[in-house]
């Protein structure tokens, strides 16, 4: 049986899949992920690739346009659905219930992964498994590193290695939240409004989304208290920890790049709402419906679009950071 992740599970879907597919942000860092990859590899077409944490599809759809074929993993039978729905059968793509830190387990259900099958292997390491040459994992790498509970890095790291082939490359991306970057403009939380550069979550739309989301959701539930949308998500790594948990697995020189994605104003937004879909995980709104959730951000954004100023906000530009590495099976 497959489990269900508890903060994504199937009523998070339902909101995740309505917003984030609107926004094309997540596809472009998807496309940082699979051009790290390409270069890594120094191939234009990534081959079999197998992708931890397929979520709704969003990356798995960009990455079948450089591969040749997806093999889409991911826990969550909600989100399961809409990867179903969003890749519509295509031949193309085998979607398996799984979760990183068993990945090879989880292949277990992808048979012509495997030469000699009978009834295929319960051990874990079987010599018969082929592997592949590319594994990508987009806006999932953070979970694998809960706050406050043992890091999952290093198992997933070593169940990557045994799945790749030799000479082959994982890649995946971090966000500021999740990993110490080099760069201060990828501190979320230094407000700049006097021509600098901008974070998205220092955005004054950012900012005032916020604020009234809060005050649509106390005015229901006055004791709720989170002030912030991201700091339950993981716990922040340090290049040295990835490194050394990527040596220790098979997996030698870690390298990683700073970039920052360009949000205008109506991205923003679109980042806000997939934001709010993070909110609505958190007690005591996760036991929301869906209609519910739905009906309060749409509240809310109502009276975002009457804001005085909103124009000008919108005019304004703000970055996304991310950080995308590359590791190479040895
Ligand atoms: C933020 S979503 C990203 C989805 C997709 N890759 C994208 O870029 O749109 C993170 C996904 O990771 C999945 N996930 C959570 N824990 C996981 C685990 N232990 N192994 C694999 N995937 C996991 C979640 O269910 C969720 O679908």
């Amino acid at each position: 049986m497959v489990e269900v992740t508890s903060i994504f599970s199937g009523n998070a879907a339902i909101p995740y899949a309505a917003f984030n597919l609107r926004d094309d942000y997540y596809r472009e860092s998807a496309r940082f992920v699979i051009n790290a990859a390409k270069a890594r590899l120094g191939k234009k077409n990534l081959g079999a690739v197998v992708e931890i944490g397929a979520g709704i599809g969003i990356s798995t759809m960009e990455i079948l346009q450089h591969a040749e074929r997806v093999i889409a993993v991911e826990p969550d039978e909600g989100m399961r659905y809409f990867l179903g729905l969003n890749t519509m059968g295509d031949p193309l793509v085998t979607i398996v219930g799984g979760r990183g830190e068993t990945l090879l387990r989880s292949l277990h259900q992808v048979a012509d992964l495997w030469t000699g099958v009978p009834g295929l292997q319960d051990e874990p390491f079987h010599e018969s498994f082929n592997g592949v040459d590319t594994i990508l994992c987009c806006q999932a790498f953070h979970l694998f590193n809960p706050p406050g509970k043992e890091s999952l890095v290093p198992k997933v790291l070593e169940q990557v290695s045994c799945v790749l082939k030799k000479c082959g490359v994982f890649a995946f991306d971090l966000g500021p939240s999740n990993f110490k970057f080099l760069t201060r403009i990828s501190d979320h939380r230094t407000f700049t409004n006097s021509g600098e550069i901008l974070t998205e979550l220092s955005h004054p739309l950012y900012q005032r989304t916020h604020q009234i989301l809060y005050g649509v959701v106390k005015r229901e539930y006055p004791d709720f208290t989170r002030e912030n949308l991201w700091p339950l998500g993981s716990a922040k790594m340090t290049y040295d920890f990835l490194v050394q948990a990527s040596l220790k697995a098979g997996l030698s020189s870690l390298l990683f790049t700073e970039n920052f994605i360009p949000l205008n104003g109506l991205r923003v937004i679109e980042f806000i709402r997939n934001g709010w879909t993070v909110f609505f995980r958190w007690p005591p709104l996760s036991e929301l419906s869906s209609e519910k959730k739905l009906a309060l951000m749409n509240e809310a954004m109502t009276q975002l679009f009457r804001e005085p100023d909103f124009e000008q906000m919108q005019n304004m530009m703000s970055y996304h950071p991310t950080a995308v590495f590359t590791a190479v099976k040895v």
